[in-house]
């Protein structure tokens, strides 16, 4: 069976003004994907490529300078995240729209498990049920018991990474955004995140993965688009 695309990016190309100096940065040039419901696409290059520009472009972190990126919903809709407006944005970032980021950025006094259940609880599920969720995921991830009534902040790298992962997939997103989800993790750790990753996908997930090593991108990748440093592309 052919899916319908999820996802369709066009010729989106990202830079920054910098006002004080009165410079533009270039980002991300002329990148085109198609996303599709149970199928990850890498997103690879060199460090400065703007990989992580053009997930946060999808996200609408970013504006991105021109092209569009359709997002088809789950009611059938077709989306321009560019053109949406905010209360939109909000709404698919709470029910449908997952973005795990490079780095964990929380309230310094949540404890972990509300911290992983908190996409639960925007959704209206209770604290009883968000918890059971999170504890779940936190196992499967490796997360030791006693640290899950602890806020994250003094967690290790690798630690806040897997809580930061267990956040962005405990709602079920249909679209998932990932920026390099196995960075700080050692090879056992990476093998549970890539089956938890796969499960996710064959629950028809649609994902986007920022990777820096190639034999992650062979595990679990469908497709891959490769990005340029600017500089060689102008
Ligand atoms: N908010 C911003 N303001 C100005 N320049 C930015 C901003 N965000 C990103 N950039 C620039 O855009 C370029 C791409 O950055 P980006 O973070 O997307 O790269 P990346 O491919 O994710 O790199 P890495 O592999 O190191 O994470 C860089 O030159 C960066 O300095
Ligand atoms: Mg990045």
């Amino acid at each position: 069976m052919i899916r319908n695309q999820i996802l369709s990016v066009e010729n989106l190309s990202k830079s920054f003004f910098l006002h004080e100096q009165k410079k533009i940065i270039p980002s991300s040039s002329q990148i085109n994907f198609k996303a599709y419901p149970g199928k990850l696409i890498a997103l690879i290059g060199p460090t400065g490529a703007g990989k992580s520009s053009v997930l946060k472009c999808i996200y609408r972190t970013y504006q991105q300078t021109s092209g569009r990126i359709i997002y088809k919903t789950a009611a059938g809709d077709s989306v321009d995240l560019a053109l949406a407006s905010d209360h939109r944005v909000l709404e698919l970032r709470r029910n449908e729209i997952g973005f795990v980021t490079q780095f964990l950025h929380t309230l310094p006094r949540q404890k972990t498990l509300d911290v992983v259940a908190m996409p639960l609880y925007q959704q209206g599920v209770s604290r009883q049920q968000g918890r059971e969720q999170a504890s779940k995921l936190l196992a499967e991830l490796n997360i030791p018991k006693q640290l899950w009534e602890v806020p994250p902040a003094t967690f290790s790298g690798g630690e806040k990474q897997r809580v930061n992962l267990a956040r962005g997939l405990i709602a079920s997103p249909r679209l998932l955004l990932l920026d390099e989800p196995t960075a700080s993790l050692d090879a056992q750790t990476t093998d549970r995140v890539l089956r938890l990753i796969q499960r996710k996908k064959d629950q028809g997930t649609a994902m986007l993965a920022i990777f820096h090593h190639a034999d992650l991108v062979k595990r679990i990748a469908d497709d891959v688009v490769e990005l340029t440093l600017p500089e060689k592309t102008h």
